[in-house]
């Protein structure tokens, strides 16, 4: 979504008063010796050039340092001259483009996780600043190296260099994630996002009785590449709306969402194995017999903490036959605000006939593009969707829908209805999100649109939502949690909404203390206030979100998914903002990764 953004509260997240040293001194006579913090530039423990060198001769050749790309349009970075018009001309032109993004080593998709650092001016193409940001280019909050793993082997290494060097390594994959989870200072990055293998098979040995195939994915195959490759075979695979996401790292690891999730669950549910490589860098393979426990705090359990995935095996289904329709409420004040109302009390009728809806709301207009109805007629859409076109028109309210069609295959809709424009990269944008529940929308669906109204008007023209009517849990309920580690709010879902608030750019460290401050006390505070029954998506939320343990995964999975990390990664190799296990540690105002 293009104009979404979030970013850490470094300040918020810090205990700075005790100092910073490589070696834990103040309790000498404990047989583990615990660091307190990770080793960062400069440090007597961060590595040698010939360390690192080493590290690169291991893998290849594949270990980058990472310069900014936008460095080619400031005079230098780091004392050595960069500028370079044709080259800048160049990144200015892609900035925006999740293809390219996808692609690059170590950015994130919006910017405010990198500090803003070394941004293109997309409005000329010219070298220099967006207008009036400062003029130089720093590293900000971007980490220092990067290695473009092309195997498993290149993982183990970069897993081993990094515990064995006590460095912080950060997991990323398309850099997605707007969480800041894929990104960080000082750290060595495992780049994922060249592993592409995509393999199908149509016998599956482990698979509870599936009949269909499956298919194997490295962990950096995107959402597009896996449909690419299974439309034309007439098969679906559960997977997300967003073309550049990849599968097999934050999105599984969250659980996963997507347009068939009323008709079969979250993405992670169709998981039959997963390849990974352990903070020890022993590579194995994980499934509902072996190492069971960690398979399933793979699936949805959290991100970028237990381990890396090299690859996953799902399940793979012949295509069925997908009705579809957009909406279009077009109106001001109060009656787009009854429309709105009208829209989403019916929610629950929506999601319990299996339908899907991706929609974005601001004041004055709601888009919803499209009605995803798996399996359904024509005639049984418009059982379902008739009474709100009716009471819309009761209101007077101003509204356009498209005509209602059934596609033989889900791809056929995809490729004819949907909104891609949200996928955008490049923003400057803070984020927050709650998956709200069927209760609460029963209950007080009123005071929930109230709501959203209160928070487009606390900062008029600069928060967008971004919505999405499905229930997971609509066919497949998981009781006891047993086919994935997500939230049980999943499973009893009406909408999973984001909210995103975009300040003007160019901001002081303390005007982005603020920001984050209004996403999660102003903003958050408002939706939170009234959805008592609701949760967050791990992967689309707010990082700052408070009790995150108990937003992103409640008081009966988290302890279970803890316990898991503690056995796989029991001296923290892998850290992961907000994701599980991450307690133990914080980031100091230097910017430094230290226990607390
Ligand atoms: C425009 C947009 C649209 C989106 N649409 C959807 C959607 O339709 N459905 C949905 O469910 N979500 C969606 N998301 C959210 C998305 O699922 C998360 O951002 C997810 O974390 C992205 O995963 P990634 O691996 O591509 O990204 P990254 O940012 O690279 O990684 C995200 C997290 O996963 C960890 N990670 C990455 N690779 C691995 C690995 N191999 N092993 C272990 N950990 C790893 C990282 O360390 C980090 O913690 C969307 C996000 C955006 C920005
Ligand atoms: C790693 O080696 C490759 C190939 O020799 C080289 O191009 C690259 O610059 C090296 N990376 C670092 C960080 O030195
Ligand atoms: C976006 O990036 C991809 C990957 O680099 C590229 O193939 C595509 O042409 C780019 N799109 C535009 C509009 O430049
Ligand atoms: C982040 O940006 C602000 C504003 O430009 C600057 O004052 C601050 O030093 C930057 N921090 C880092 C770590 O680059
Ligand atoms: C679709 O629905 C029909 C009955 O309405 C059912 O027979 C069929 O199995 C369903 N298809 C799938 C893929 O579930
Ligand atoms: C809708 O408009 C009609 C005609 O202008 C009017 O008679 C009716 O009262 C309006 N209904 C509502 C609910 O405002």
């Amino acid at each position: 979504m293009k104009f979404l953004g979030a970013w850490l509260v470094i300040a918020a997240a810090v205990r700075a008063n005790f100092a910073c040293q490589p070696l834990d001194t103040r309790n000498p006579w404990t047989s583990t010796v615990r660091e307190s913090c990770k080793c960062y530039p400069g440090d007597s423990c961060w590595p040698s050039g010939s360390d690192w060198d080493n590290l690169n001769r291991t893998v290849g050749g594949r270990l980058t340092r990472a310069i900014p790309p936008g460095a080619v349009c400031y005079d230098s970075f780091e004392g050595i001259p960069t500028k370079d018009p044709a080259k800048c001309a160049e990144v200015a032109s892609q900035w925006s483009n999740g293809s390219w993004t996808v692609n690059q080593a170590t950015i994130p998709f919006i910017t405010p996780f990198s500090n803003n650092t070394c941004e293109p001016n997309t409005a000329t193409g010219l070298p220099g600043p967006p207008s009036g940001c400062q003029d130089t280019c720093t590293i900000g909050l971007l980490s220092q190296y990067a290695i473009l793993a092309t195997s498993a082997d290149d993982i183990v290494a970069g897993v081993n260099y990094a515990r064995n060097k006590n460095l912080r390594l950060i997991i990323r994959n398309t850099g997605h994630c707007f969480m800041g989870r894929s990104s960080g200072s000082g750290a060595l990055v495992i780049n994922t996002h060249r592993l592409n293998l995509i393999e199908f098979d149509s016998n599956c040995a482990h698979c509870d009785g599936h009949t269909g195939g499956v298919v194997k994915i490295g962990a950096g195959v995107m959402i597009k590449d896996l449909y690419a490759a299974a439309w034309p075979k007439n098969l679906d695979v559960m997977s997300g709306e967003c073309a550049t996401v990849g599968i097999g790292g934050g999105f599984l690891g969250g659980g996963g969402q997507g347009p068939l999730a009323g008709y079969y669950g979250v993405a992670s549910d169709h998981a039959v194995s997963i390849d990974v490589v352990l903070a020890t860098g022993k590579k194995l393979t994980v499934d509902s017999e072996q190492n069971s426990d960690l398979f399933w705090a793979l699936k949805g359990g959290g991100m970028g903490t237990f381990g890396v995935v090299t690859s996953v095996t799902l399940k793979t289904y012949p295509t069925m036959p997908v009705t579809g329709m957009s909406l279009h409420i077009v109106d001001s004040g109060d009656r787009f605000w009854e429309g709105v109302r009208i829209w989403y009390t019916m929610g629950p009728k929506f999601t319990a006939a299996g339908i899907y809806v991706w929609y974005t709301m601001a004041d004055g207009a709601l888009s919803a593009q499209p009605f995803v109805a798996p399996n359904m007629t024509i005639a049984q859409f418009n059982a379902v969707v008739d009474p709100l076109l009716a009471q819309l028109r009761t209101a007077n309210v101003s509204f356009t829908t498209t005509e209602v069609k059934t596609y033989p295959k889900f791809s056929n809709l995809y490729e004819d209805l949907w909104e891609l424009s949200h996928m955008n990269s490049g923003s400057n944008t803070y984020w927050g999100g709650r998956m709200i529940s069927q209760t609460d929308v029963k209950d007080r669906g009123s005071d929930i649109v109230a709501a959203f109204r209160q928070m487009s008007n606390m900062y008029p023209g600069q928060v967008l939502f971004g919505g999405h009517l499905v229930n997971p849990g609509n066919r497949i309920k998981d009781l006891q949690q047993k086919l994935s580690a997500v939230h049980p709010v999943w499973r009893d879902a009406a909408d999973f909404q984001v909210f995103l608030y975009t300040p003007p750019p160019c901001l002081s460290v303390e005007q982005r203390a603020e920001a984050e401050r209004r996403v999660t006390v102003e903003l958050g505070g408002a939706l939170r206030a009234v959805t008592p029954t609701s949760a967050v998506y791990s992967n689309e939320g707010d990082v700052n979100e408070p009790n995150w343990q108990d937003a992103f995964w409640g008081p009966v999975v988290y302890p279970k998914v803890l316990k898991i990390k503690k056995k796989y990664d029991p001296t923290d190799v892998f850290w992961s903002k907000s994701s599980t296990g991450s307690e133990g540690w914080a980031i100091r105002n230097d910017l430094r990764l230290c226990r607390v």
